[in-house]
């Protein structure tokens, strides 16, 4: 009989508040506030919050971790955009868009779209494949390479986006070295052609994100034959 009498009577929940509080006003919203403070503080006191606490601690710990690496590696595109000349993107036969709207690429709000084809053509980059009679699409994980070959019998062009990606190309023009490279922007498009006979490599140098490209060929690759030279470069 007495507990829903209890219950019922706000002349009973005053002076249980009270406890809580330590106040007769118990209108105060700083004053329920530091109820709710106390009754915390008297949780962390019991063993049986040191899990929740550990639990809490770890996380901060996880976002510290994360924080540090974040800042560890600045943003690719930063790095990119001041090493970057026309002259750079000519030596390894390639030309870069940015990926945002507006640019050439991307012209209304739904993103960007490209002919690699034609746009290599239209941008006077030659020596590509004109038609594709083999295609390939695919992923570098950070820190992965991929081609670092040399295809005798076909030509290539082409698409590299998604993330900090060294492209490297063979060209005896250059003094030395004889290769040139670049390196595309997170936030960039790139259409590159390699003609037959020309090594190339794609390297991921992006710290989180993944490289996607597309090769466009001019002829079926025999892989089994001698029309491929592999490793090609031993410093990649
Ligand atoms: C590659 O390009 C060259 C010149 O641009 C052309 O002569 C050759 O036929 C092409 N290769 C293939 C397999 O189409
Ligand atoms: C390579 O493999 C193809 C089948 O995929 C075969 O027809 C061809 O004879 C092979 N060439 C060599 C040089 O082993």
């Amino acid at each position: 009989m007495r507990a829903p009498t209890e219950r019922g009577s706000p002349m009973m929940a005053n002076p249980r508040r009270i406890v809580y509080i330590n106040s007769p006003s118990s209108d105060n919203p700083f004053q329920i506030r530091s109820s709710f403070l106390a009754s915390l503080l008297q949780f962390f006191q019991k063993p049986l919050s040191l899990p929740f606490l550990l639990s809490i601690f770890l996380f901060l710990t996880w976002i510290s971790i994360r924080f540090q690496r974040v800042s560890q590696f600045p943003t690719p595109s930063i790095g990119t955009a001041a090493d970057w000349s026309v002259d750079d993107d000519m030596k390894v036969n390639l030309i870069r868009f940015s990926s945002g709207i507006p640019s050439q690429i991307a012209k209304d709000k739904r993103g960007w779209l490209l002919d690699p084809v034609s746009l290599a053509l239209a941008s006077g980059i030659s020596g590509g494949a004109v038609s594709c009679a083999s295609l390939h699409v695919g992923e570098i994980r950070p820190g992965k390479i991929r081609g670092n070959h040399r295809h005798h019998n076909c030509n290539e062009t082409f698409v590299i986006w998604g993330a900090a990606t060294k492209f490297r190309l063979e060209n005896r023009k250059v003094a030395d070295k004889g290769y040139a490279e670049v390196i595309i922007g997170a936030d960039e498009v790139a259409v590159a052609a390699s003609p037959g006979r020309t090594a190339h490599a794609l390297v991921n140098i992006d710290p989180i994100r993944s490289t996607f490209f597309l090769g466009c060929q001019d002829s079926i690759i025999n892989y089994n034959g001698t029309s491929n030279d592999y490793n090609v470069w031993k410093d990649l």
